[in-house]
């Protein structure tokens, strides 16, 4: 088991990383002492959710639970509403708290739910999938989708609490799981370089869910997400780090209209920016064989995506990023170190999109 503490500008949290880790839970919540406490989660990781509220219940506190349907068409205004109507029901007042258990959708929502609630209620994050672990519930981003927008609506509210039992990913759909290793990629070629050699290592470990493999890669990247919160909370700019990999990777889940997935977009993304990096002389060739051997390797697919070049390109300049249609691209110098705030000619993003679909 690891802990460490995330320090921002509005406050600092303990996360606890390890597997079976009830007895940690229940401490993280025994010590907040709520006057009242509710659980959010989602239909699939309701029988977690019960778990949990078991364990808590043992340090004297119960916990009512509201469920959600599964999904990103979840991720709503109308969810987030129900949400406050369930704690006003629940009668938890400002002395108490929220306790998201699932993956970042719930997590945003309970998150957004609990930052909104009596002007600000204490969060504590329940991360049930890879990608919770690694991203979402660290951070302090809540929020939910607008009727066209990803995450338009939203607050910057930190946990109080992270506590990740890596047992919980057992149950994990393959899918889920290998698209969140999109994410833990772009830590470690973005930010890591022991992460990279790591992810080398244990492949097999990792693929087959081995929890101490797991664990030191959980870390791994809380750490690396922790350092870039700790610098910028707010996202004025270093933690534009982050967005590895998202510049081509958003445009292409937009001009897919979300057919292909976050994680396999992403990947795309990280393998679209590379080659861009790799023609304007910013990083050597070794670089890019590297990333697409090991995106490869955790199973996102090296296939060009079936989606229509000018779809790509129109839905670039619409990165929530870009500056009065400015893209700021975040390009990789060497394994384990990327830089943001790159302009990169038409050109260029043209021919490396061209033939990263063909
Ligand atoms: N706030 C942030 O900083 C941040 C960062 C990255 C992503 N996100 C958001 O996170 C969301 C995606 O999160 P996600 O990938 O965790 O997806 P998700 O929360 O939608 O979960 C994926 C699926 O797995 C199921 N599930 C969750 N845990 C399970 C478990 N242990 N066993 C079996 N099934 C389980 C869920 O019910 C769901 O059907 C997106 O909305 C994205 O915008 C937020």
């Amino acid at each position: 088991m690891v802990r460490l503490i995330i320090e921002t500008p509005s406050g600092s949290y303990p996360v606890v990383i390890g597997s079976n880790i009830n007895r940690e839970l229940r401490g993280a919540v025994a010590r907040l002492d709520p006057t009242s406490a509710a659980i959010v989660t989602d239909s699939n990781v309701l029988p977690l959710a019960k778990k949990v509220a078991r364990t808590i219940k043992r340090a004297g506190v119960k916990t009512p639970i509201h469920v959600i349907r599964p999904g990103e068409r979840s991720k709503s205004l109308g969810a987030a509403g129900d949400v406050l109507n369930f704690l006003e029901r629940q009668k938890v007042d400002r002395a108490g708290c929220v306790i998201a258990v699932g993956g970042g959708t719930v997590g945003d929502i309970a998150g957004f739910a609990g930052a909104i609630w009596q002007r600000g209620v204490r969060v504590v994050q329940v991360p049930t999938t890879l990608l919770a672990m690694v991203d979402s519930s660290i951070g302090g981003k809540t929020g939910v989708n607008g009727l066209r927008s990803k995450n338009a609506i939203g607050a910057f509210w930190q946990p109080t609490a992270v506590v990740a039992d890596l047992a919980w990913l057992e149950t994990l759909p393959p899918l889920s799981y290998r698209d969140a290793f999109a994410e833990v990629v772009k830590y470690a070629v973005a930010m890591d370089h022991g992460l990279f050699e790591l992810l080398l290592k244990a492949r097999e470990r990792l693929l087959e869910r081995d929890p101490v493999a797991l664990e030191r890669v959980v870390f791994q990247c809380v750490m690396a997400k922790a350092l870039v919160v700790a610098k910028d909370e707010r996202e004025r700019g270093p933690r534009a780090i982050l967005n590895y990999g998202h510049t081509a990777g958003h445009a292409l889940e937009a001009a897919s209209r979300f057919r292909i997935s976050h994680g396999r977009a992403v990947a795309f993304g990280m393998r679209v920016a590379a080659r861009i990096a790799l023609s304007m002389d910013l990083c050597g060739k070794r670089l890019v064989e590297s990333q697409d051997a090991m995106l490869t390797a955790y199973g996102l697919p090296d296939r060009p995506p079936r989606v229509g070049m000018a779809r790509v390109l129109a839905a670039i300049p619409r990165d929530k990023k870009a500056r009065r249609g400015k893209v700021a691209w975040v390009m990789p110098r060497r394994l384990g170190h990327a830089e943001p705030g790159h302009a990169v000619p038409a050109a260029i993003v043209r021919r490396v999109l061209r033939k990263a679909l063909a």
